[in-house]
């Protein structure tokens, strides 16, 4: 069927990407790594013509006030109304205001992270990053713990926890935000139309249950600020990824960025499945140039800059 089709399609054109690159772009060693800290500057310095992470990882209160309209990021033609709870949760001052780490994790979904036991290693960085509320604790092995900035699409309310139909949903949501305490929460809620809804639950329960979570929300220049960054750099990213807006977010704060769980691929080097996100059945879709994600040619420059000690990417195990 149309759907078979598809995903076969899609294994085969990763498979020749992977086959292709076999040899060069894609492998990676980590060991004799070493980080190239006039290189990291050299980035850090780059970016900052585009964005400032301090300033643009989020909104602050006195950017609005309840009762604004305010278009959509990548759909302008939409308007979003800032609500009283919405406005309430907005911090005074951006959370990275002067928030400097020594070595950051940024935690990528990919299965790839599936028996790497690197959640020590994970959990031993300085600032650690991860994405759309993926859960820790069930594979705190591989994945570790430590939570200090997590993202949250709002598609996430709809994926991981039943559009919050059912109480034990909500409760479900209410204990994994309680177990965040008080890092930062980053919610993309100015980027399309259609998760507004849901946004607006999770910031009433937030509230309810008096959580000491931070909230965040982008500004609205971010995205195009980062993909700027990128196309400049010759990366043609429509749409930059979760995770790449995080690696491009932390060379504001941190002097070595290491990644893991970054592998968008059905197969590892040595042909062994992999799944899309280590924690759920997912599938792989972000191959045809339709897609909004480009996230194998992020990838590949992800590596390059591995290759040249900008930053550290790990595929493989960590012990
Ligand atoms: N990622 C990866 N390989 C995978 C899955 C994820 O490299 N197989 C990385 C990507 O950088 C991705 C990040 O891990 O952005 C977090 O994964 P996910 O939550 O799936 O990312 P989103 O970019 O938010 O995807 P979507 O827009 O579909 O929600």
């Amino acid at each position: 069927d149309g759907e078979l089709c598809l995903s076969r399609s899609l294994v085969n054109s990763s498979d020749k990407i992977i086959r292709k690159a076999g040899s060069s772009i894609f492998q990676h060693s980590v060991e004799g790594w070493k980080i190239n800290s006039s290189l990291v500057l050299e980035i850090r310095k780059n970016i900052l013509r585009f964005l400032d992470a301090e300033r643009d990882v989020s909104v602050v209160k006195s950017s609005f006030k309840p009762g604004d309209v305010i278009h959509y990021v990548l759909d302008r033609r939409r308007t979003l109304n800032i609500s009283q709870d919405l406005h309430s949760l907005l911090p005074e001052v951006s959370p990275m205001k002067n928030r400097r780490f020594k070595t950051c994790a940024v935690v990528g979904n990919s299965g790839i992270l599936l028996d790497s036991e690197c959640g020590k290693e994970i959990d031993s960085h300085n600032f650690v990053i991860r994405c759309n509320l993926a859960p820790v604790v069930e594979f705190a092995a591989d994945v570790g713990t430590k939570s200090d900035f997590i993202t949250m699409n709002p598609s996430v309310v709809q994926r991981a926890f039943g559009g919050f139909r059912n109480e034990s949903d909500r409760e479900k949501f209410v204990h994994r935000l309680s177990m965040l305490n008080d890092s930062v929460l980053w919610i993309p809620a100015f980027m399309v139309k259609g998760g507004e809804k849901h946004v607006e639950w999770v910031n009433a329960l937030i509230l309810k249950n008096k959580l000491k979570v931070r909230t965040a929300y982008p500004s609205l220049r971010l995205i195009h600020a980062v993909r700027g960054y990128w196309l400049t750099n010759k990366v043609p990213i429509k749409r930059p990824s979760t995770g790449l807006l995080m690696y491009t977010l932390a060379t504001r704060f941190c002097d070595e960025i290491h990644l893991y769980g970054f592998w968008p691929f059905p197969k590892d080097l040595n042909g062994k499945a992999v799944k899309y996100h280590y924690y759920d059945d997912l599938k792989y879709r972000y191959f045809s140039n339709a897609s909004p994600h480009r996230m194998p040619l992020e990838f590949k420059t992800l590596n390059v800059l591995h290759n040249r000690g900008a930053l550290k990417l790990t595929t493989g195990k960590c012990v």
